[in-house]
């Protein structure tokens, strides 16, 4: 505990919270893609069970904490117009007050604490849901709803499309369609506003010295779980919410695997140990890589591998620029590692031939993609391709860099050179695009070979 309290002095002041204004000027976005006969329909998904009667921590949809910042469960949130005031007016529905479930469970904002505190109309008890929607569905032409969230709701829309009542027939009033608001909402959450971007640099700030933590704590008697604790560890201490994936912590040939699960093993001396782990921060997430070796210095074909991952990932984050495609720093990654396998004498094919997706052997070794969008989620929405043309980067996106090399001396479908056998290496940050290039939000944490080697084992 002293030694997370020392660190955390290192860390700026949280950030302020999004205020309620916000809240409001992005309902009033998604809104104005609609007409005046719409309803929006948001519902919280159910807690999760994880064991008889124990629940998962709830963590709610990122579309509702984008609209409302409402993270407790059993919550719908709605948007519909009033024509007499002709505005659209948001409600939501949530557990009322229960003395005797808050007394188990903990306190309630309830209907007053929903209507005082956040960006709301309308405070309805989520057990008027029911009667409320259906008196708000007798004059809504299209219902925007995702459905699969809540069944019942599923339900009592497709009731209320199905119904024929004499008002249907009398006055054509009534639902006649479904459709997903997901894109409008995708569409808005690319784009970052300067309140997001606080909460994620906080989350990435966080991260990166979770990660510098384990480095410093790095000795060969620690396990994958023993790096896991301190870096979770740290989040929590830190004030995120926790992870916002679950960590990826592997040695030696576990390191070879993109998504690895078990983080069990021992770490051996000698094993390049990778982490892939990130904070969740007021629901923003981070996500960072980091591959180092458990001894705290490299071997010559750990590092000739490295400071290709590392070239490479610099060549792709200097791609990170307003007006680039999105593909650019995939692409630019994805040479500089061939050059360097070519070079190695681990690629015997030409450059061009070498980068080829059906037949070229980069892919034998680099098999993922160099990026993906992050913010409220770790693989955030937002279309890659709208109509099939690759998206221009604008400011205020956020997107990881993520290149790597995998040498799984274990896999049958490759002939793993025995020098670089079970060597696994990935660097991953999180780019933010702005108007003057990349601002690089995990920066502070250690990526450089001098750096990595003066730091591991030492301590803090
Ligand atoms: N942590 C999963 C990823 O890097 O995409
Ligand atoms: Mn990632
Ligand atoms: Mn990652």
């Amino acid at each position: 505990m002293v030694m997370f309290a020392e660190a955390l002095e290192r860390l700026p002041h949280e950030p302020e919270p999004v205020h309620n204004s916000e809240y409001s000027e992005r309902q009033g976005k998604l809104f104005s893609h609609f007409s005046s006969g719409d309803l929006f329909i948001l519902p919280a998904p159910h807690e999760a069970t994880h064991s008889n009667d124990v629940n998962y921590r709830y963590r709610t949809s990122s579309d509702f904490m984008y609209l409302t910042g409402w993270t407790e469960p059993e919550a719908v949130f709605v948007g519909r117009f009033d024509k007499e005031s002709e505005t659209w007016i948001s409600s939501m529905f949530v557990q009322p007050k229960n003395t005797l479930m808050e007394i188990w469970e903990g306190r309630r904002p309830g209907l007053e604490g929903a209507l005082a505190n956040y960006p709301i109309d309308e405070a309805y008890s989520i057990d008027e849901l029911r009667e409320k929607l259906n008196d708000f569905l007798v004059d809504t032409k299209r219902v925007f709803l995702r459905t699969g969230v809540i069944d019942d709701i599923d339900d009592l829309v497709t009731q209320a499309i199905q119904r024929r009542d004499r008002n249907r027939q009398h006055f054509g009033s009534g639902p006649i369609g479904i459709e997903d608001p997901s894109p409008f909402l995708a569409e808005l959450r690319l784009i970052k506003s300067s309140s997001e971007i606080s909460q994620m640099r906080y989350a990435a700030q966080v991260s990166s010295l979770a990660h510098e933590l384990a480095m410093r704590l790095q000795q060969p008697s620690l396990n994958e779980r023993h790096l896991q604790s301190i870096i979770e560890g740290f989040f929590t201490y830190a004030n995120c919410s926790g992870w916002s994936y679950p960590s990826i912590v592997g040695c030696g040939e576990n390191a070879t695997i993109l998504h690895y699960r078990a983080n069990n093993a021992p770490c051996k001396d000698g094993d390049v140990v990778l982490i892939d782990a990130g904070s969740e921060y007021r629901g923003y997430a981070a996500d960072i890589t980091r591959s180092w070796p458990v001894s705290g210095n490299f071997t010559e074909a750990q590092r000739s591998l490295y400071q290709i991952v590392l070239d490479s990932q610099k060549a792709a984050i200097e791609q990170c620029v307003a007006g680039n495609s999105y593909t650019a720093p995939h692409e630019a990654a994805r040479r500089v590692l061939a050059q360097g396998l070519i070079d190695l004498g681990i690629i015997e094919q030409s450059l061009d031939d070498s980068l080829d997706l059906e037949t070229g052997e980069l892919r034998k070794w680099y098999m993922h993609n160099t990026s993906h969008w992050i913010g409220l989620d770790v693989h955030d929405v937002g279309i890659y391709k709208p109509d099939g043309n690759p998206r221009l980067l604008e400011p205020g996106m956020v997107l990881t860099i993520e290149p790597g090399l995998y040498f799984g001396a274990w896999r049958p479908d490759v002939d793993c050179p025995p020098k670089y056998a079970d060597i696994g290496i990935r660097i991953e940050d999180d780019v933010l695009i702005t108007e003057n290039g990349p601002d690089v939000l995990t920066k502070d944490c250690p990526k450089e070979i001098n750096e990595l080697e003066s730091i591991i084992g030492q301590g803090i």
